[in-house]
């Protein structure tokens, strides 16, 4: 199935009767303007901003570096380009866990000073009463379950969770948890793919998967993986689409060459 040109703007309301209507969700990452704009052409339902900005733009060796700033920096970049997806951005590691009210105040700042429309963070008991805050002042809020990179400290390794009953069973009752309060939405990150076709059965609500499984309700990646600009990240979920990592250096040799060679700017290319 196509992309469905009708639809003028995705709303957390389409992105529901999608569910509805068995069609699957799109979502990739976003940091930056021109990406932004191509993805958004190219017809994606859902952009992130994603944390990892923290691995992919800055190089960093987990997402916890980033900050706030930093996030409503790449996110005003992103809804600068888009005329049709729905921009969801993350909360970065320390803007939400303290308290609901400094959760609230990290994503009143991430709406006002970006124009994004909604905010994911990870986790689900332990989040419950920040959620409630932010949802409570109007905000759509994703929810983020499984593999949740900003904890990597706690659990050691990015290996595929809740493979055991009681971490399953944990992660059922917090994508109910998450339903209940009113998020529109949750990513389900490296999880075996049964559970994942089990939590996105029993919810009304859309489940987006990474490492999820095919019966999540949609697919995200980020989209530097998906590209191949970055380099030796494989896991067994990703599809890599290009190497444009290769394309880009062997590009750039090119262009090394031609001006040593005195070959650019040739007649045409000069005033
Ligand atoms: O930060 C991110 O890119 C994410 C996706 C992996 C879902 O949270």
């Amino acid at each position: 199935m196509s992309v469905n040109k009708e639809i003028k703007r995705i709303t957390t309301h389409v992105i529901q009767a999608m569910k509805n209507r068995s069609e699957k969700i799109t979502m990739l990452t976003a940091y930056d303007f021109s990406m932004a704009r191509i993805l958004d052409e190219a017809g994606v339902d859902v952009l992130l901003v994603g944390d990892s900005a923290s691995n992919v733009m800055a190089g960093h060796e987990t997402t916890l570096p980033i900050t706030l700033d930093q996030m409503i920096y790449h996110a005003s970049s992103v809804v600068r380009a888009v005329k049709r997806a729905l921009v969801v951005v993350d909360l970065p590691f320390g803007s939400y866990q303290g308290n609901s009210k400094i959760a609230l105040e990290s994503t009143i700042r991430i709406m006002k000073e970006s124009g994004a429309h909604a905010v994911k963070l990870e986790g689900g008991a332990e989040v419950e009463e920040s959620i409630k805050r932010i949802l409570s002042a109007g905000v759509p809020v994703m929810g983020h379950l499984g593999l949740t990179p900003q904890s990597i400290y706690k659990f050691g390794t990015y290996t595929v969770r809740a493979k055991k009953e009681a971490e399953a069973q944990k992660l059922m009752s917090d994508a109910k948890l998450l339903q209940e309060l009113g998020c529109f939405s949750m990513v389900l990150e490296k999880i075996p793919a049964e559970l994942g076709k089990k939590v996105s059965e029993s919810l009304d609500i859309p489940t987006i998967g990474i490492g999820g499984g095919p019966d999540c309700d949609g697919q995200v990646l980020v989209t530097h993986d998906m590209l191949g600009i970055t380099k030796d990240f494989k896991p067994r979920f990703l599809r890599r689409y290009l190497e444009l990592f290769d394309t880009i250096k062997e590009t750039t040799q090119q262009y090394i060459n031609d001006v040593k060679s005195l070959d650019f700017p040739n007649d045409k290319e000069q005033y």
